[in-house]
């Protein structure tokens, strides 16, 4: 029958005016079958309750109505929207309406769900920060005001603490650069500089500038058996040094005295390059894993060694591999060693 449920106020009126002037006007001609006078009051019922009902519903629901979309666009009308509003809204059925308004509850709650966890983050960054920055802060207050306090008179002492006071800037400054790189890398305000380049020859070129702290270990790094031929990536040359010394720098802080770091890199499908290193340190048990990636994320062998990171290091390697448009993973056993493997794009 009617399909009474999308119906616009037009409609409406016309089936409403319908509805009335028809009985009604049966009813007449029974008491006076006159044709035309029926005719008559059939046109005068039906154009009568028709502009009627019109005006009511167009006087006090759709002007509200009118109103409310006003408000959830929240915007000054254009002329575009005016002549919506005028021409376009009344042809709509009340459903639309509601559905229109709930679409845009749903618009709300989603934006107020980013704002939320937006802050969340920004509420543990700032605590995280603060606390990063506490420890090397008051260590060199503690040697400065030693010093001040007459520690200076001391040549022996007095070289020691500056020493340290020294140390602990060091630290806040590769704090402070990667923070800077990271915000950057977050804004999307570094550009990638793409070459093709052979991956090999950039491992190796990590390998040798971190060779003083792994020779500290006796820690050896080497390309996998059967992984040495040449393999071309085409990806941000400097970036992925970056990701490669961030990675081979975890092996040797976190490996074991007389440890090996390996490489592996595969052509997985002609499009991917999978490169893979693999450490025998102590390795990161299950429970960390998944988060290790997070900024200032450590384990609790991260937290307590004496090895001055502020879980920066992966987090940047997401953000640079993420970048690239390919992804990072990790696999460890306590004990056994960790694996961290990225893909790359092959060259062209
Ligand atoms: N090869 C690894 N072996 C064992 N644990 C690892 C290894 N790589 C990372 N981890 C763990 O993951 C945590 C996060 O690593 P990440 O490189 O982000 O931070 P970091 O090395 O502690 O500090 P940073 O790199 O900023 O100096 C480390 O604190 C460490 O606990
Ligand atoms: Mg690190």
């Amino acid at each position: 029958m009617l399909a009474t449920k999308n119906l616009s106020p037009q409609q409406l009126s016309l089936y409403t005016a319908t509805i009335l002037s028809v009985p009604i006007t049966l009813g007449y001609y029974l008491m006076h079958p006159i044709w035309w006078v029926a005719l008559l009051v059939l046109i005068i019922i039906f154009i009568g309750s028709f502009l009627l009902i019109q005006f009511t519903l167009e006087r006090f629901i759709y002007r509200k109505i009118k109103l409310i979309y006003k408000f959830i666009y929240q915007t000054k009308a254009s002329k575009r929207e005016e002549t919506y509003y005028k021409y376009l809204l009344p042809q709509k059925s009340i459903d639309e309406v509601r559905e229109d308004v709930e679409k845009w509850a749903a618009q709300q709650k989603e934006e107020i769900e980013v704002l939320k966890t937006n802050e969340a983050y920004r509420k543990e960054f700032l605590q995280n920060l603060a606390h990063e920055f506490k420890t090397p802060i008051f260590a060199v207050q503690g040697y400065v005001d030693t010093l001040l306090d007459g520690a200076l008179e001391n040549p022996a002492v007095s070289k020691k603490f500056l020493e340290n006071a020294a140390r602990n800037i060091a630290r806040m400054v590769t704090l402070v650069s990667d923070l800077d790189e990271i915000t950057k890398l977050e804004s999307g305000e570094q550009p990638l500089h793409k070459e093709n380049f052979i991956i090999q020859d950039l491992i190796k070129e990590a390998y040798d500038s971190l060779s003083i702290k792994a020779s500290d270990k006796n820690i050896k790094g080497s390309i996998k058996k059967g992984c040495e031929q040449p393999v071309s990536v085409f990806a941000d040359k400097e970036k992925i040094r970056q990701v490669i010394i961030n990675i081979v720098s975890n092996s040797i802080k976190y490996g074991k005295e007389n440890g090996h770091i390996v490489a592996s890199i595969y052509k997985t499908d002609g499009k991917h390059v999978l490169v893979e290193i693999s450490d025998d340190g102590i390795g990161i048990s299950e429970e960390h894993l998944p988060r290790i990636f997070e900024r200032f994320y450590r384990t609790d062998a991260g937290r307590s060694r004496d090895v001055g990171g502020t879980g920066l290091g992966l987090a940047i390697c997401k953000h640079i591999i993420e970048a690239h448009g390919q992804t990072l993973h990790a696999r460890s056993k306590p004990d056994i060693g960790t694996t961290i493997g990225f893909t790359l794009e092959a060259a062209k």
